[in-house]
C-alpha cells in the first residue's frame, strides 16, 4: 500500500472546499488545516473546518484560523455563491471540535521550519501564506511545492481577469507566486472543464448516509442558485490523489497583477513561448519559440479527466458509508 502523500490544506470552506477537504481526508494525509476569511468569514470557514473533521470521523486532524482579512484590509466575500454562512443554507449543529489556540500563521511556521515532506494545498485566498513567508522567509526554501486553487490561464470568475481566490488578495499572492516556492495552479480554465448539475446532486442522495446526504445538501444550494458548480477545490486536490485527472499541464512564468484598473487579481501567464502553428488554435500546442528569460515558476494544469474525476469523487463520498 502505497504510503499517503502528507498535506497541510489553507481553505475557506466553502462548498467546494468542503468536497476537497472529504476527498482529502480520505486519500491524503492531512496533517491540519488551517483556515481563511474569503468565501465568508473566518468565524464561519474556521467552524465549517471544525464541523467537516466531525463529519468525516477525523477531529484528530487539528483546525487553526489564520487571517479573515486580506492584506490591505478590502473586503470581498462570495456569499451569493457560498451562503452566509459557507454552506449555502445548510445549518450545522455548533461543533464540538475545538479551535487550535496557535494561529495558523505560526502553525504553517512552525510545520515547514521543521519537515520537509508535507505538500501545501491552498484552496481559498493565500493572505495566510503570503503572512508567513513574510514573518519567516526562509520559508521559501522549505515549503517543496504549494498546489494551489487560483487564478486562470485565461479568464476570470470574480472579474473578466481575475480569479475569486486571487483577486480577494493581490498583494499575497504576488509575494507567494514570486516566492521561488514550486507552485502547481488549478486555474479556473481547468476546473471549467468539471461540470456538477442537480443529477450528481441526486447521485449523492442516491449515496446517502451522513456524508453523501450533507453533500448532496450543500452542493444543492450553488447548482440551484448558478445551474452548475465546477467544485475548483475538488479538482485542485484531484490533482494529488489522482494525478492522471490531469491530462496536460505545462510550465510558464506568471506574474500576479496588483495595479490594473481591470486586471488587479489577474494571473498573468506568459504564453509567447507557447504557440501552435495556427495562432487559432489552442495555446501550448507546441513549443514555438525561444523560451523568455522569465522563470517558469508555475506548471498550470490544462487538461481535465472529468469521468475520471467524478468516479474518484462519488466513489470517495460512498466510502463514508
Ligand atoms: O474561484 C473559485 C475559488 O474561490 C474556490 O476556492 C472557491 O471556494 C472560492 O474560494
Ligand atoms: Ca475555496
Amino acid at each position: 500500500m502505497e504510503e499517503k502523500k502528507k498535506v497541510v490544506i489553507d481553505c475557506d470552506p466553502g462548498i467546494d472546499d468542503t468536497f476537497a477537504l472529504l476527498m482529502s481526508i480520505k486519500h491524503l494525509d492531512v496533517k491540519g488545516i488551517v483556515t481563511v476569511g474569503g468565501n465568508t468569514g473566518l468565524e464561519y470557514t474556521q467552524r465549517n473546518a471544525r464541523y467537516i473533521t466531525e463529519l468525516a470521523g477525523r477531529t484528530d486532524i487539528p483546525v487553526y484560523a489564520g487571517y479573515d482579512m486580506p492584506m490591505l484590509n478590502q473586503l470581498v466575500r462570495a456569499t451569493s455563491v457560498h451562503g452566509n454562512s459557507g454552506l449555502g443554507t445548510v445549518a450545522i449543529p455548533e461543533p464540538k471540535k475545538q479551535l487550535e489556540k496557535q494561529h495558523g500563521v505560526d502553525y504553517l511556521i512552525d510545520t515547514f521550519m521543521n519537515n520537509d515532506d508535507i505538500t501545501l494545498i491552498t484552496l481559498g485566498p493565500l493572505t495566510n501564506v503570503a503572512m508567513a513567508l513574510a514573518k519567516e522567509p526562509r520559508l521559501k526554501e522549505r515549503i517543496p511545492q504549494i498546489l494551489c486553487m487560483g487564478g486562470s490561464a485565461f479568464q476570470g470568475n470574480f472579474s473578466a481577469t481575475a480569479e475569486f481566490n486571487i483577486y480577494v488578495d493581490p498583494e499575497a499572492a504576488k509575494l507567494v507566486f514570486d516566492s521561488g516556492i514550486p507552485i502547481r495552479m488549478v486555474g479556473l480554465n481547468l476546473t471549467r472543464q468539471n461540470r456538477m448539475h442537480m443529477s450528481d446532486v441526486e447521485r449523492l442522495r442516491e449515496i446517502g448516509g451522513p456524508v453523501g446526504s450533507f453533500a448532496a445538501d450543500i452542493l444543492t444550494f450553488s447548482v440551484s442558485q448558478n445551474g452548475r458548480n465546477s467544485l475548483c477545490d475538488a479538482c485542485t486536490v484531484a490533482w494529488l490523489i489522482d494525478p492522471a485527472i490531469i491530462k496536460k499541464s505545462v510550465k510558464v512564468h506568471v506574474d500576479v497583477e496588483t495595479k490594473g484598473e481591470y486586471t488587479r487579481g489577474m494571473t498573468v501567464c506568459d504564453w509567447r513561448e507557447y504557440m501552435s502553428e495556427d495562432p487559432l488554435e489552442d495555446i501550448c500546442h507546441e513549443k514555438q519559440y525561444e523560451e523568455s528569460d522569465a522563470p517558469q515558476n508555475v506548471e498550470v494544469a490544462m487538461e481535465f479527466d472529468q469521468k475520471r474525476f467524478k468516479e474518484l469523487l462519488f466513489g470517495t463520498i460512498a466510502s463514508y458509508r
